[in-house]
């Protein structure tokens, strides 16, 4: 029997409780459908940092990349681990050491929840440039803790890296409704944003049919609350591609709802699956978590995995939850009781 072998890495706060609920319907729809996936759950996190002074060890990269698929939870608590150490100790050295470039979020409206934006019909899917940009590392400060001091983040944008994730886009693009939203900030950022304008010009030529509009990250904030209809495959650089994929999930109804998953799409490398929200420090131990992010996740893994029927039974269960009133109104329903009734959806 086919045997898929997933890395588990719940992380911190609300983490381990939704990537429960995600893998619990993964294994059940494995079940269900005749295939096996085994998890390896490691304990990476901010309090295997206290006890041990790294995120993961040295080899971590190496554990990983013997798995499948990896299934994350959330990474961070800011109370106890800073950060700048936490993220780029565990969550951000993953998505580069393994080229996940691709960070795709869709963004629509379940059946049954109430989005701000009442009677508005989307359904945008985001994708994110993942490991470059203004994520790249490259910068310093000199003159520390004098009134002289400098502050420099470098943003760093390669041909290779812009074409990759345009050509995704387009790609992408050309498989939904054709229409592809290039954003940049080229009206202030001279050097990155006109280069990258440039490139999705000229991949345009060789991408016909697929409509391309160029929008500003501001504009096109403002649109995707005023109008979201009207996009389809946005793509962004690492920053602008993460502040609206939070508002992309704001739309849809709260970070509870919102799904990623970081693609090598080269598949040299496992790809991670993963909610868009973080620890949620501020609700963790009150056990009302939405798990229904981690769990769209999860579908998004088993179709990159090749198990289309799973992944849409378990985006039909969902639906058929949220459909039901459960789940949707945040804190009604406890973590445990939205997993169990997707769980029994998928009978
Ligand atoms: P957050 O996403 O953790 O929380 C923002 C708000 O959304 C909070 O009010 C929280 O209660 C709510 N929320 C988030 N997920 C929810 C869910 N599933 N159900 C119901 N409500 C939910 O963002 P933050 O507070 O800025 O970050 C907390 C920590 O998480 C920080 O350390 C941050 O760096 C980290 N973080 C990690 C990831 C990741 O691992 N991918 C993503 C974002 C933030
Ligand atoms: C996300 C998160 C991360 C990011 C943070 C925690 C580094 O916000 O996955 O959206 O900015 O990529
Ligand atoms: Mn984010």
């Amino acid at each position: 029997m086919k045997t898929y072998s997933i890395a588990l890495v719940p992380g911190d706060g609300i983490g381990p409780a939704v990537t429960d609920a995600a893998w619990q319907v993964v294994e059940t729809v494995a079940r269900g459908s005749g295939f096996v996936v085994e998890g390896a759950r490691l304990p990476w996190s901010c309090d295997h940092y206290l006890e041990t002074g790294a995120m993961m060890p040295d080899d971590g990269i190496a554990v990983l990349r013997e798995h499948d698929a990896i299934l994350l939870g959330a990474v961070g608590w800011p109370a106890k681990v800073p950060d700048s150490i936490s993220l780029h100790g565990l969550l951000l050295p993953i998505r580069k050491a393994f080229r996940q470039y691709a960070n795709i979020r869709p963004h629509r409206l379940l059946p049954g929840v109430e989005g701000p934006l009442r009677k508005s019909e989307f359904d945008i899917l985001c994708v994110r440039e993942n490991t470059e940009g203004e994520y790249s590392g490259a910068g310093g400060r000199v003159h520390q803790g004098s009134e002289d001091e400098v502050a420099v983040e470098t943003a760093i944008f390669t041909r290779k890296g812009v074409e990759r994730i345009l050509r995704f886009g387009f790609e992408q693009a050309r498989r939904r409704r054709g229409k592809l939203a290039s954003v940049t900030k080229s009206n202030a950022q001279r050097h990155s944003m006109v280069f990258w304008d440039e490139v999705a010009r000229d991949l345009a030529r060789e991408y016909a049919d697929v409509e391309v509009t160029s929008y500003h990250i501001d504009a096109i904030a403002a649109r995707m609350v005023m109008a979201p209809e009207t996009l389809d495959v946005v793509v962004a650089s690492n920053l602008f591609g993460d502040v609206l994929t939070d508002l992309g999930a704001a739309i849809q109804g709260g970070l509870g709802f919102a799904a990623s998953a970081n693609l090598n799409p080269d598949r040299t490398t496992p790809s991670m699956f993963e909610p868009v929200h973080g620890s949620a420090p501020d609700i963790a131990h009150l056990g009302v978590a939405n798990p229904i992010a981690a769990i769209w996740s999860g579908a998004m893994m088993l179709d990159h995995l090749g198990q289309t029927d799973a992944a849409d039974r378990v985006m039909g269960a969902i639906e058929t939850v949220t459909a039901r009133g459960i789940g949707t109104i945040p804190g009604k329903h406890k973590t445990d009781e939205i997993t169990r009734a997707v769980l029994a959806a998928l009978d």
